[in-house]
C-alpha cells in the first residue's frame, strides 16, 4: 500500500521504516530539511536498538523515502498518517494539539482525491471529531476518512513492539477501511496480534487508558514497595507473588524510581484533564500523578538519609540517567531532577551514561561525565544505580574500592540480591522495596 507519515519523530519514523519493512511504499515527511538529509543517508537522530539497520534496508530496497514536499507527498498515498508531537501545553496538563490541527488543515486545504488520514499521534478523546470538522468546512466531504490508530511503542523495544504487538486497535465504523486495515496489518495478526475494531473515540480513550493503566500499575508497585521498606518484606517477592496471578499479570510491576519518558507523565495528566473537562473527575489517576511526583522526593530524602543529611562536597555518582534502559531520552528521567537537587544543595555529581554525555546536564557546575565506569565511581560517597542497563547488572565490585571508605550503594532498580551483600564490610547496599535501614 502507499502510505506516508507526516512527522518524522519517534512515533512516525519507527512505524513508516517499519510499514516499509512489511513491503510497503512510505513516505516519511518532514519540515526540517537537515533532519531528512541525515536520515536519506541512513543516520538516526533517535536511539534506537535496530533502528539504523531497518532504515538502510527499506532505502535500499527503494520501499522508504523522506521528503518536506508534505502535499506532493499526500497525493502518492492513499493512507495518511499524523504522527506529530502532542506535548503537554502551556497549562502544564492539556495536550496542546496545534500541530495536528496545522497539519489537518494543511490537508484539507489541497485532498483532490479520497484519502484514509490517519491520527497515531496520542490525542485526547474527540481529536478525530475535530479533524473531521476542519476537513468538512473546507468542502471536503467525502474526500476522507479520518480513523484512530494509536500506537503502543516503548522506546528501546519500539521495533518488537511494531511486529509483535498484543493488538492493533482501529478506531472507525467504517467497514471498508477496517478491511483495508485489517490487509495493512495482516502480516502482524498473522503472527498472533488481536484485531481490535472500535469506534475512533473509543480508540483514542484505548491509548489513554492504556498508559494510565501502566502507570498505575507501576505507582501501586512503588507505593507497596514503601511498606515493605518499613514491614521487613522483599517487593520482588511481592511483585512475583501477586504477578503470576494472571488476573493481575507479572509485568510493569518492577518497583524502582518516580516513572518517566516522554508519555507516562504526559497522558496521564491530559487523561485527567479530559476527565475535568467531562465532569467526570479521574480520581485514580490523579493520585497516581499526584503519587509519583512525592515518589520523586522520597528517593530524594532516601538519598539525604543514606548520606546522613551531609550533602554539600559530597560526591555523588550515577550510573544511567536516562528515564530507562536502551534509549538516551531524559524527558522526564528522575534523574535529571536529583542531579540538579543535589547540585543546589553543593554536592558534586560524577555520571557515566552509555549513550554518552548529555548536553543538559554539562551546562551544571559541578557535574562531570565519565565514558568509564570505573573511574566515574572512583572515591564517590554514594553511587545511585538510577538505569537498569545491562552493563550495570554485572558490577566487577573488587574494582570499586574507596580507600578506607566504605562504598555505598543506593540500586534504584533493585539489580542486585541484596542477601549477597550481607558479608561484604566494604560495601553498604540499599535497593527498592526492601529493609531500609539508613
Ligand atoms: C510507554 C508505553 O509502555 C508504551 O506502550 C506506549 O506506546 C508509550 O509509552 C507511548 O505512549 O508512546 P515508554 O514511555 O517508552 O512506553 O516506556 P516504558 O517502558 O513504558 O517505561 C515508562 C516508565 O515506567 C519508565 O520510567 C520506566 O522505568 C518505568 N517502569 C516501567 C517502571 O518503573 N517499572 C516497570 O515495571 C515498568
Amino acid at each position: 500500500m502507499k502510505i506516508c507519515f507526516i512527522g518524522t519523530g519517534y512515533v512516525g519514523l519507527v512505524s513508516g521504516v517499519c510499514f516499509s519493512d512489511l513491503g510497503n511504499s512510505v513516505i516519511c515527511i518532514d519540515k526540517d530539511r537537515e533532519k531528512l538529509t541525515q536520515l536519506e543517508n541512513g543516520d538516526i537522530p533517535i536511539f534506537e536498538p535496530g533502528l539504523s539497520e531497518l532504515v538502510r534496508k527499506n532505502l535500499d530496497a527503494g520501499r522508504l523515502s523522506f521528503s518536506d514536499d508534505l502535499i506532493g507527498s499526500i497525493k502518492k498515498s492513499d493512507i495518511v498518517f499524523i504522527a506529530v508531537g502532542t506535548p503537554t501545553a502551556k497549562d502544564g496538563v492539556s495536550a496542546d494539539l496545534s500541530q495536528v490541527f496545522t497539519v489537518a488543515k494543511l490537508i484539507s486545504k489541497r485532498i483532490k482525491s479520497h484519502k484514509i488520514i490517519v491520527t497515531k499521534s496520542t490525542v485526547p478523546i474527540g481529536t478525530g471529531d475535530k479533524i473531521e470538522k476542519i476537513l468538512n468546512k473546507n468542502k471536503k466531504k467525502g474526500l476522507f476518512t479520518i480513523i484512530s490508530n494509536p500506537e503502543f511503542l516503548r522506546e528501546g523495544e519500539a521495533i518488537k513492539d511494531f511486529k509483535y504487538p498484543d493488538r492493533v486497535v482501529i478506531g472507525t465504523n467504517d467497514k471498508r477501511v477496517i478491511k483495508i486495515f485489517n490487509e495493512l496489518y495482516r502480516p502482524i495478526i498473522n503472527k498472533g496480534a488481536a484485531f481490535v475494531s472500535c469506534s475512533r473515540r473509543a480508540a483514542e480513550l484505548i491509548k489513554y487508558a492504556s498508559n494510565a493503566f501502566l502507570a498505575t500499575k507501576i505507582s501501586f508497585i512503588n507505593e507497596i514497595a514503601n511498606l515493605c521498606e518499613k514491614v521487613h518484606v522483599n517487593i520482588d517477592d511481592v511483585s512475583v507473588g501477586i504477578g503470576l496471578d494472571k488476573r493481575i499479570g507479572s509485568r510493569f510491576l518492577r518497583a524502582g524510581p518516580a516513572y518517566g519518558g516522554s508519555c507516562f507523565p504526559k497522558d496521564t495528566k491530559a487523561l485527567a484533564k479530559v476527565g475535568k473537562n467531562y465532569n467526570s473527575p479521574l480520581s485514580i489517576v490523579n493520585s497516581v500523578i499526584n503519587f509519583n511526583e512525592k515518589r520523586k522526593k522520597d528517593i530524594e530524602n532516601n538519598i539525604y538519609k543514606i548520606l546522613h543529611n551531609k550533602i554539600k562536597n559530597k560526591i555523588i555518582c550515577f550510573l544511567g540517567v536516562t528515564f530507562k534502559a536502551n534509549t538516551d531520552d531524559l524527558r522526564d528521567s528522575s534523574a535529571i531532577n536529583l542531579i540538579s537537587k543535589f547540585v543546589k544543595k553543593g554536592a558534586k555529581i560524577n555520571y557515566y551514561e552509555p549513550t554518552g554525555s548529555k548536553e543538559i546536564l554539562d551546562k551544571h557546575k559541578n557535574v562531570k561525565y565519565f565514558d568509564d565506569l570505573y573511574l566515574a565511581v572512583k572515591k564517590v560517597d554514594l553511587i545511585i544505580i538510577h538505569t537498569e542497563w545491562d552493563e550495570f547488572k554485572n558490577l566487577n565490585f573488587s574494582k570499586i574500592k574507596n580507600n578506607d571508605k566504605k562504598v555505598i550503594i543506593y540500586d534504584l532498580r533493585n539489580l542486585y540480591d541484596n542477601r549477597s551483600f550481607i558479608n561484604k564490610n566494604n560495601i553498604s547496599y540499599y535497593s527498592i522495596g526492601r529493609p531500609f535501614n539508613a
